[in-house]
């Protein structure tokens, strides 16, 4: 059995700032996505990589990844969707279009770009737990703010509307870990969904809650948090000038 991972690369990082995607934003002298892809291969779980792009940076992307001597394992680009669920899509099809009928794949696992401190002992935990049973894996964190709902007006300021149980929240992750069958089945499922970022789902395991399956939560953990601003980014790298990532 083998595990296979479809790693995210395909947003274009407005958020940044930067003119070009946020998965080729700099880290320690090392693109996001060779980060991510790094840690991927450390893992010693993950036997090839789909990583998907932006159309218009697929060379700069396998440039980013052909430069990062960490990425030991097999990989090729392929071109994201309007989404992320679309990406995904595009994604798991290279995988199923390659796959070797005579040895197929177990575990595949779907890992965010945005994420390139996630470590390889979380990536090896949570293939262990889906490769123990559990059909669909999620890293998660105990939240610690005070979390709101809040009634949302044009004019004037949000008006507070209650306050949620955080003892039963948790803050998700990628790597999301999934049995091969049941995340094709997913994305089959809600495919409907995935040409418009309006509409398409956010993660995978979403998907999967979607079919009436279950989904298991694996401790995540801090330094896998998600760079979506330029203060995001200066985190990631102290975590990383500190040895602590
Ligand atoms: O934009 P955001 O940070 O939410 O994106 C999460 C992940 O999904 C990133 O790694 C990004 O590269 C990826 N993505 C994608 N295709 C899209 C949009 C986002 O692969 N159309």
């Amino acid at each position: 059995p083998s595990a296979v991972a479809v790693l995210t690369a395909a947003g274009s990082g407005a958020r940044l700032g930067l003119g070009y995607p946020k998965a080729l934003a700099e880290l320690a002298a090392c693109t996001l996505v060779g980060h991510a892809a790094s840690r991927l291969s450390a893992s010693g779980e993950i036997t090839q990589i789909v990583v998907t792009a932006p159309a218009e940076h697929h060379g700069a992307v396998s440039e980013a990844l052909s430069a990062t001597p960490g990425v030991t394992v097999p990989w090729r680009v392929v071109e994201g969707g309007p989404s992320r669920q679309a990406s995904v899509a595009a994604g798991l099809a290279e995988l199923a279009r390659t796959m070797d009928a005579g040895a197929p794949y177990d575990v595949v696992l779907v890992h965010d770009a945005a994420r390139p401190l996630a470590s390889a002992a979380l990536v090896s935990r949570v293939v262990a737990a889906v490769r123990e049973g559990a059909g669909a894996v999620v890293p998660g964190l105990p939240v610690t703010d005070t979390i709101k709902s809040v009634a949302v007006s044009a004019d004037g300021p949000e008006r507070v509307t209650g306050t949620v149980d955080r003892s039963v929240l948790r803050a998700v992750q990628t790597p999301q870990g999934f049995a091969w069958d049941l995340l094709l089945r997913a994305h089959a499922a809600g495919a409907d969904r995935a040409q418009d970022e309006s509409t398409a789902a956010t993660d995978d395991s979403s998907l999967v809650e979607a079919l009436g399956e279950a989904v298991h939560v694996v401790p995540g953990e801090a330094a896998a948090l998600k760079i979506t601003t330029t203060y995001d980014l200066a985190v990631a790298g102290l975590l990383l000038a500190e040895a602590v990532a």
